[in-house]
């Protein structure tokens, strides 16, 4: 609906142009009819002004570093539910009553079984292939278990597809892991919680009994959280573009997993650790912050700078007291590389570079630190952002095939090669 229109000047002709309200942040000026109109297109690359849908899942403010699902805050979620319930929630837009979450419960349960045949996929990858490489593999490779039975209009099967995707990804990811040190996997216990069931087939071994420490699920469990939707950062934009084709929901994820893998992106977290790694010592901190300033120098701060958040990433704060929290449980507060980080911290947030550039830690600055204390290889950080992360890919595939005013998505672009010219042959040239 157009609250109110913008009018623009093209040469002698004013076109208008409606703007559009949604019911919070800016209005986006609806440029649907500007081709037709006045041959012209927009250009913005890596589209920091562009609205490429309409959506009600998720709400970012960066500049107030505010962060709603489903208009509630990142803050209420995060203490007072767990992953399963957000997952409810993301899906289906509304947190569940307790029978609803009951049967939630009982759904994923169903599902958290791979079909054997797929388990035979990890065996053609190296053993030490990255997990990010063998999971774009077999979460794509779901969908040939699942193409012909899902018929994307309908929506059952599409609520079906993100049980499974649910179910399954805990599973898979685990999988990607016990391949990559040699040791067989350990299947699902239903019986469990969806977090603990995780940390059970990642660190589990058939020889002995596994009992997980209740406040390593919990920080697991709120990294599964903060993690599970974004908007429309890349890697949902691209679930969403590919989607957009109408292709199977299963190989859209993979593409979302392929665009997570890069350090810019969900590849952070491993490389925060692998950067801390590389600093090595407290002294060395003030040479490396002179890198990320060197304009010279491709160097920058790991888990530093967002995007959308120009102030504290909110997910950044919750995770800080996560981090705090496992440390003490685990007594690591002397440990080498977090006493690093903490440093590091304290002079990346002091800096007048990073403090005018509004470049706050991000959530995975304090992420692969959890990680790495609940004892998760760093190659294993951005699989389990992508295991959280499935929710988000699923919501949004989900709410773009409903959407009435679906088109495939088609950028056009600025042309700036050589103008027409004619082939000469090949001995002629
Ligand atoms: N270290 C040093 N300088 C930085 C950093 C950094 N981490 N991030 C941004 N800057 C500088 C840029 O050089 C630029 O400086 P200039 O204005 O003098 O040219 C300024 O800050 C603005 O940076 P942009 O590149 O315009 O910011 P953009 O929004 O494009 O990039 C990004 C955001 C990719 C996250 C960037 O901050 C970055 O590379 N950070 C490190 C990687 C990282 O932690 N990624 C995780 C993101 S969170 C997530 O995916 C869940």
């Amino acid at each position: 609906m157009a609250d109110k229109t913008i009018y623009l000047q093209v040469d002698e002709a004013r076109h208008e142009l409606p703007l559009l309200s949604g019911s919070l942040g800016p209005d986006v000026i609806d440029i649907r009819r500007l081709y037709a109109e006045t041959g012209l297109f927009t250009y913005d690359p890596g589209f920091t002004s562009t609205a490429s849908c309409r959506s009600s899942i998720t709400y970012v403010d960066g500049d107030n570093g505010i962060l709603l699902y489903r208009g509630y805050p990142i803050e209420q979620l995060a203490e007072k539910c767990d992953f399963l319930e957000v997952c409810y929630l993301l899906l289906q837009g509304e947190l569940p009553k307790g029978s609803e979450m009951r049967n939630f419960v009982t759904s994923i349960s169903q599902h958290v079984m791979v079909h054997e045949q797929l388990t035979r996929f990890y065996s053609g990858f190296r053993r030490d292939a990255h997990p990010m490489a063998i999971l774009v593999g077999v979460v794509g490779a779901l969908s040939a278990f699942y193409h012909e039975v899902i018929d994307i209009n309908s929506k059952e099967d599409r609520y079906l597809s993100a049980i499974r995707l649910i179910a399954k990804m805990p599973t898979l990811v685990a999988m990607c892991y016990k391949y990559s040190i040699g040791m067989p996997f350990i299947y699902p216990k239903r019986k469990l919680g969806y977090a603990e069931n995780f940390l059970r087939m990642m660190m589990a071994d058939p020889y002995d009994d596994y009992i997980a420490n209740p406040v390593l699920v919990r920080a697991l469990d709120r990294i599964l959280i903060l993690h599970a939707d974004h908007e429309q950062n890349a890697s949902t934009s691209t679930v969403r573009l590919a989607g957009s084709s109408g292709a199977n929901p299963y190989a859209c994820v993979a593409a979302g997993i392929a665009c997570l893998w890069g350090a810019a992106h969900g590849g952070a977290n491993e490389a925060v650790l692998n950067m801390l790694e590389e600093i090595g010592d407290v002294s060395r901190i003030g040479e490396y912050v002179n890198r990320a300033k060197d304009k010279n120098d491709p160097f920058r701060l790991m888990g530093f700078g967002h995007r959308v958040y120009k102030n504290y990433d909110p997910r950044a704060k919750l995770m800080r007291q996560t981090c705090h929290e496992v440390l003490s449980a685990l007594n690591l507060h002397d440990d080498r590389l977090f006493k690093l980080a903490m440093e590091l911290e304290r002079i990346a947030l002091e800096d007048d570079y990073f403090v005018q550039r509004k470049l706050y830690p991000n959530v995975d600055f304090y992420s692969g630190i959890v990680l790495r204390a609940l004892g998760i290889p760093t190659e294993m950080f951005t699989a389990i952002f992508a295991l959280a992360r499935s929710i988000g890919w699923i919501a949004q595939w989900d709410e773009m095939i409903s959407d009435p005013e679906l088109r495939i998505g088609r950028p056009r672009q600025l042309y700036q090669g050589v103008i027409t010219r004619d082939v000469t042959n090949i001995s002629a040239r």
